[in-house]
């Protein structure tokens, strides 16, 4: 297969769909960018084929350039957590994430039904949350899903994505874990203590993180394109997920501050609410699938992961 495709982008201008623009931009895909704003996509991401303003949850003129698409790469929704900066799970910002997330992919679905010359497959966000918290035990593709918030937003948003099934199209949903990202995202916050020298692990300390370099998240999309044989569920996750302290102790060399004030569970809670669960418990995922098709990864332990992204 010609590695150079047509590809529609939503949520590219987002942590991960940044990243995966550049990566496909630079083998020479031809990107579309579907955006709420396209203007700022245009500027914050040149170089795309098209910038196409969509509403996820809505119908509108965007569903036209779905017609001739090779592939769909959906990422779209409202962010999860911004740390304490970030809004709070209120019960509407909750139903926000949801619906970013299953209208939004629903509406795509939807439109698809009305292309003549479909996309050949549709990879689909999805989170190392949809097996919720399961303490240690290691999860990987064929684990069950857990049953709280964020458990069961993956669950309703992979099943909307299934639907592109019956429309002939090839479906992978990626089952991220921690993107490390230095700019933002949860590394981003788990930095600023250690900047002042006051960074510690969160306890307990013995929950999982299942983390994943940058790089290795834009190569497993790269790879689901690519392959044929990939379908349903993959977990983007390290294969050495590490614990909390032991995270926390590697960061801390690597910044070159110590690892010595522990951030206890009440205090989280008090600040973050229902979010605090995001880094008090973890998942134990295993990247199972990926290894098994072929998938080579380029970090597969966390000390040079953080070397490479923080120097
Ligand atoms: N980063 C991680 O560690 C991680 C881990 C697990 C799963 N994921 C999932 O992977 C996907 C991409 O992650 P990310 O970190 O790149 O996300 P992100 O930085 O929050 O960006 C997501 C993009 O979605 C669009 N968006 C934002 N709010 C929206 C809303 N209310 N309705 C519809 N679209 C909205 C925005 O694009 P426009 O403004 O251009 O429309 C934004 O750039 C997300 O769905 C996320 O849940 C991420």
């Amino acid at each position: 297969m010609s590695n150079t495709q047509r590809i529609i982008l939503t949520g590219a201008t987002g942590l991960i769909g940044r990243k995966l623009f550049a990566a496909l931009r630079e083998r020479g895909d031809e990107l579309v960018v579907f955006s709420r704003n396209p203007e700022a996509a245009r500027k914050s991401l040149p170089g795309a084929a098209d910038y196409v303003a969509w509403q996820p949850n809505k119908t509108g003129s965007w569903a036209a350039a779905l017609e001739g698409a090779d592939a769909i790469i959906n990422l779209a929704g409202a962010p999860i957590s911004q740390g304490v900066i970030g809004p709070r799970w209120t019960p509407s910002y909750k139903e926000e994430i949801r619906s970013s997330r299953v209208i939004g992919t629903r509406g795509l679905v939807q439109a698809l039904a009305d292309v003549s010359k479909r996309p050949k497959v549709l990879i689909n966000a999805s989170s190392a949350g949809f097996y919720g918290y399961q303490g240690e035990r290691i999860l990987d593709e064929t684990a069950p899903a857990g049953n709280d918030f964020l458990a069961r937003v993956c669950v309703d948003w992979e099943r909307e994505a299934a639907a592109a099934e019956a429309l002939g199209l090839r479906v992978v949903y990626i089952r991220t874990g921690l993107v490390l990202d230095a700019s933002g995202g949860a590394l981003g916050q788990m930095m600023l203590p250690f900047r002042m020298r006051a960074g510690g692990p969160i306890m307990p300390g013995t929950q999982y993180y299942s983390w994943i370099h940058p790089t290795d998240e834009a190569g497993l999309f790269r790879f689901a394109l690519d392959h044929e044989a990939v379908t349903g569920p993959i977990n983007a996750t390290a294969p050495n997920p590490e614990m909390n302290r032991d995270f926390s102790k590697i960061l801390g060399e690597v910044l070159g501050s110590p690892s010595w004030l522990a951030v206890p569970e009440f205090s989280l809670r008090l600040t973050l609410g229902e979010m605090a669960d995001l880094v008090i418990k973890g998942q134990r995922a295993l990247p199972k699938r990926a290894q098994e098709l072929g998938y080579q990864f380029r970090f597969t332990t966390l000390r040079p992961a953080l070397q490479d992204l923080l120097g």
